[in-house]
């Protein structure tokens, strides 16, 4: 079977980022920067990287500047065309490349990460399609979706990225327990949303990146509330693995949950450390404010 080209990229951009209080009271949390780029934008040039054309972002009434983020600035493109900054220019008019389509539906209530999913259907249609969590920032060399995308193409089948956790913070995370099928590649056996410590099956975790053929739509439309009082995602995937293979890959990369203040701020020096314009003096200042004092 020729696999299908994955176009779609989905972001479920409704939660609340009560974690980052009072950052996020009016500004969403995928709009926090990291040095100087929005966590969203982050997630938007991911995806374009592993060839979506078509990116649906799942909003809520309090997610404007988002898609102000991705629309075209005619105010300040005039200042800066008038007061000659080309290159600033050039930046804020080509975050979305011209064969690159925006898509924003209202997720009305907060229903959860599997009703967020449910909600693009119609946008998405009958293809698979990547789930991008921006909160889950992740460096490496090649983008974790590119990398995705490339064994899609060999299975054709659902895809989630992971990473092992430490145990205590197995509470954070939907889990899979796997098993290596006769092709060498890990299938998913079982999967649970946020387990305690004592009843989870591994501590591989599912990070913010999946490829799910549409087949979980059908999941997602007959799932219950469950953890946290939600329509999780993972109920849906745990349905689809009776019916499919579901495989995990386990990326090249560091991830940074973005969404906790401490893996924000890991982000930020990682990304300022190795950005072209800063990097070195910031270098030279962190050694400077952690070398031992001497008396
Ligand atoms: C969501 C998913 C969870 C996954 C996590 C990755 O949880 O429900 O299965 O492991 O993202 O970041 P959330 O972080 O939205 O609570």
């Amino acid at each position: 079977m020729i696999p299908k080209k994955i176009r779609t990229a989905v972001f479920p951009v409704a939660g609340r980022g009560t974690r980052f209080l009072p950052a996020t009271k009016v500004s969403p949390k995928e709009m926090l920067p990291v040095v100087d780029k929005p966590l969203i934008q982050y997630a938007v040039e991911e995806s374009i990287a592993a060839g979506a054309e078509k990116l649906v972002f799942i909003t809520s009434s309090s997610k404007e500047s988002i898609e102000n983020h991705f629309d075209r600035n005619p105010e300040l493109e005039h200042v800066l065309s008038v007061s000659g900054q080309k290159s600033l220019l050039s930046i804020i008019r080509n975050i979305i490349p011209p064969h690159v389509t925006c898509i924003y539906i209202r997720q009305e209530e907060p229903l959860g990460l599997g009703h967020a999913v449910l909600c693009a259907q119609s946008a998405v249609g009958n293809e698979p399609f990547f789930v991008h969590l921006a909160d889950d920032l992740i460096n490496s060399e090649i983008p974790c979706l590119e990398q995705m995308r490339k064994h899609f193409e060999l299975h054709n089948s659902s895809l989630l990225g992971v990473e092992h956790v430490h145990d205590e913070d197995i509470h954070k995370y939907g889990i899979v327990a796997t098993e290596v099928g006769s092709s060498g590649i890990s299938r998913v056996t079982k999967i649970v949303e946020k387990p305690a410590r004592k009843d989870a099956p591994s501590n591989l975790a599912v990070v913010g990146r999946y490829i799910l053929t549409p087949e979980i739509f059908k999941k997602l439309s007959s799932i219950k509330v469950s953890a946290g009082n939600e329509l999780q995602l993972t109920d849906a995937i745990s349905s689809l693995i009776n019916d499919e293979p579901v495989y995990i890959l386990p990326f090249d990369g560091t991830r940074y949950d973005c969404g906790s203040k401490l893996g924000y701020l890991k982000a930020t020096v990682q990304y300022g450390l190795e950005h072209a314009e800063i990097g070195v003096k910031f270098s030279e200042y962190l050694k400077n404010i952690t070398k031992p004092q001497t008396k």
